[in-house]
């Protein structure tokens, strides 16, 4: 559960940032009405442009763009630094339009169809084990993403994205593809689903036995 309290730690942190400036801008504006409104000064400032405030601007929203990659990029190093080394790996293979995981070593692969809802493909995983997901895809850019656990990670053609998680409660939650990725991108749902190690080993060998005789 570590991946959803540092992202809503995150979360809560950009939406600080985001009012702050919000606030700022509304101030600003709010004065620049009240001192420019008609009838306060006989003309309109002969002044056209101002260079050093309108720098100010840009330096200040640069500032506040660069805190806020700082602060996800080193929640994100932080939080993968955290989950140990990997004892578990899955690939995870977004196509067009749906899923499929694989099991390195344990001749496991589950693949969906997704269409309409039926067919949804389940990512089972192993609780208190660090698990190691390699997220690519087969044609064009899909998304791996768990909205439970604030985690996003781009399934990209001809590249590998990795990252690590330990989960410490069973459970099952749902997962989607968060990038548009063509006339079935809305069907590629998926469900992420931990066990107890021991459940999970009895499941890959099920699925395996099951998988050999299909
Ligand atoms: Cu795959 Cu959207």
């Amino acid at each position: 559960m570590q991946l959803r309290g540092t992202f809503d730690r995150l979360f809560s942190q950009e939406l600080a940032v985001a009012i702050a400036v919000f606030v700022l801008v509304v101030l600003l504006f709010a004065i620049a009405l009240i001192r420019g409104r008609a009838g306060a000064r006989g003309e309109p400032a002969k002044r056209t442009e101002n260079h050093l405030l309108e720098g100010s601007y840009v330096l200040v929203l640069i500032v506040a763009a660069g805190f806020l990659a700082w602060l996800s990029i080193t929640s994100n190093d932080h939080e993968q630094a955290a989950a140990g080394p990997p004892q578990v790996k899955v690939v995870v293979t977004g196509f067009q339009w749906c899923w499929r995981f694989s099991y390195p070593g344990q001749s496991v692969s589950v693949v969906g169809s997704c269409a309409q809802g039926s067919g949804r493909p389940t990512m089972v995983i192993p609780t208190h084990r660090s698990v190691e997901i390699e997220v690519t895809s087969a044609d064009v850019i899909h998304e791996f993403w768990i909205p439970y656990f604030r985690y996003k990670v781009e399934a990209l053609p001809d590249h590998v994205n990795h990252f690590r998680i330990t989960l410490t409660h069973s459970g099952e939650w749902i997962g989607r593809c968060s990038e548009f990725c063509g006339l079935g991108h809305a069907f590629m749902d998926f469900n992420i689903k931990a066990v107890s190690p021991s459940a999970y080993k009895h499941w890959l060998l099920h699925h395996s036995a099951s998988t050999a005789l299909a």
